[in-house]
């Protein structure tokens, strides 16, 4: 299964969830590569020294992206792919290639005016291929009370688009989790509740598309093997 994380905002948490969603499935037993899709290249760098199990790769052009995702899934159970922050054509064959797409927006006025324009080559891609990727919203840097607006709601049904359950809070430990090379879960104390709020919405994304392993879990720790030619 590929797993895209797109928004064509730049700066709304995709490389965080990219990171966290490819670390939490290797910790569950599959085997993992994330395909880092931004050319600033921050998302392999980073899940190589927190997560040494996923296997991470840079995939810079369009033409990259379309020839060697399907390599890259027939490899491992998930890829999970990190999208650019601008540009659109990057976006564009990820989504082409996507099984499902997770759509990170930060929830204020501008950010939701903004949707429709950020979720354009989603909707490019899901009317040629008649549905697919499906997609979901979830919002990511919300204030600590935060609640679902009439405004967002609004702007997600006017685009036929489902807003995850559990939101992504404003936390100084989601920033300083790259310099400290770790997952929030592995911050101690610190993490705890990022931990938990995260690795509850990866459970409600994915719980949702009824994932089916496609070969057998390999024991966590395991490097998938690669294939050779
Ligand atoms: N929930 C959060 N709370 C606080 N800071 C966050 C949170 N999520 C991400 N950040 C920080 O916000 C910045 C942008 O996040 P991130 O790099 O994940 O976004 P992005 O969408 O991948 O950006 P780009 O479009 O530039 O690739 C980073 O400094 C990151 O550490
Ligand atoms: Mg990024």
């Amino acid at each position: 299964m590929i797993i895209a994380i797109v928004n064509s905002k730049g700066g709304v948490g995709k490389s965080t969830l990219a990171v966290h969603l490819a670390g939490w499935l290797s910790e569950q037993g599959y085997s993992v590569t994330l395909a880092d899709c931004d050319s600033q290249g921050s998302s392999s760098v980073w899940v190589a020294e927190a997560v040494p199990n996923v296997n991470a790769v840079r995939l810079t052009t369009p033409n990259e992206i379309l020839n060697q995702l399907p390599t890259l899934e027939g490899e491992a159970d998930f890829v999970i792919a990190d999208g650019p922050g601008s540009n659109s054509e990057t976006s564009r064959a990820l989504l082409l290639r996507a099984d499902f797409a997770i759509v990170p927006c930060k929830a204020s006025m501008l950010e939701v005016r903004a949707l429709a324009q950020a979720t354009e080559v989603l909707r490019q891609a899901q009317d040629i291929r008649e549905g697919i990727p499906e997609a979901k919203i979830v919002l990511s840097m919300v204030g600590a009370n935060y609640r679902l607006t009439r405004d967002m709601k609004e702007a997600a049904a006017a685009l036929d688009l489902r807003v995850a359950k559990t939101a992504i809070v404003l936390r100084q430990v989601y920033a300083d989790a790259p310099g400290q090379r770790a997952l929030v879960w592995g911050l101690g104390a610190r993490g705890r509740e990022a931990g938990t709020e995260i690795r509850s919405l990866f459970r409600e994304l994915l719980a949702e598309r009824k994932v089916k392993k496609k070969r057998r879990a390999k024991a966590p720790g395991r490097r998938p093997a690669r294939k050779k030619g």
